[in-house]
């Protein structure tokens, strides 16, 4: 019986995360309180993202300082990357996903309580994101070097704002 109990738990967690539910309601809190939160997991997905984006925005910031040489191509294939990825991360903070037992958040709390300055920083970043990507499509790294430069902006003016530390 207990285990019968235990794989019903993780039924609903999975087919939870598979459909994108953020909270079950008080059942599935209760359901929920031994097992890995899905907040836990809605944090982690999210530096995921995060990480990614960063993977892929590390050789665009190299270019753009002089630390490597340009390449149209790769840029354009870079800056899709990041583009892409920056229209995805708002699903990374549902509600409740503030913070989870067992897992270290740098999200600053305002970011649930101050939803609209975040949202207009996150948009910011994909508009700065997709005027990078038309910049590298042209191949000239003259419209290149202040798009990626004006990409980093829109990342710092949100870290500066919603990310803490430590
Ligand atoms: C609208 C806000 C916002 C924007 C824009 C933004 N970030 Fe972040 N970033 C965050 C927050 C909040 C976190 C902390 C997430 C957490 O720990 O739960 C974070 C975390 C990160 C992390 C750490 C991920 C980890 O593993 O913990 C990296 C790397 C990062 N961001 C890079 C970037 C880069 C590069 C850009 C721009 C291309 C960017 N961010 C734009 C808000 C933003």
């Amino acid at each position: 019986m207990p285990n019968r109990f235990v794989n019903v738990r993780t039924a609903l967690g999975a087919l939870a995360l598979a459909a994108g539910i953020s909270s079950f309601g008080g059942a599935g809190l209760a359901l929920a309180a031994d097992a890995p939160s899905v907040s836990a997991q809605q944090i982690e997905y999210r530096q995921a993202m995060y990480t990614v984006m960063a993977g892929n925005f590390a050789p665009l910031g190299a270019m753009a300082t002089g630390k490597a040489p340009f390449n149209a191509k790769e840029a354009q294939k870079r800056a899709e990357r990041v583009a892409y990825i920056s229209n995805m991360l708002s699903e990374g903070f549902p509600p409740g996903s503030n913070q989870a037992k067992g897992t270290h958040t740098h999200a600053k709390p305002e970011i649930w309580s101050n939803r609209a300055e975040f949202d207009k920083l996150m948009k910011n970043l994909q508009t700065e994101t997709a005027a990078l990507v038309v910049a590298t499509r042209t191949g000239d790294e003259a419209k290149f070097k202040p798009a990626a430069a004006a990409t980093g902006k829109a990342c710092k003016a949100c870290h500066d704002k919603f990310k803490q530390e430590d």
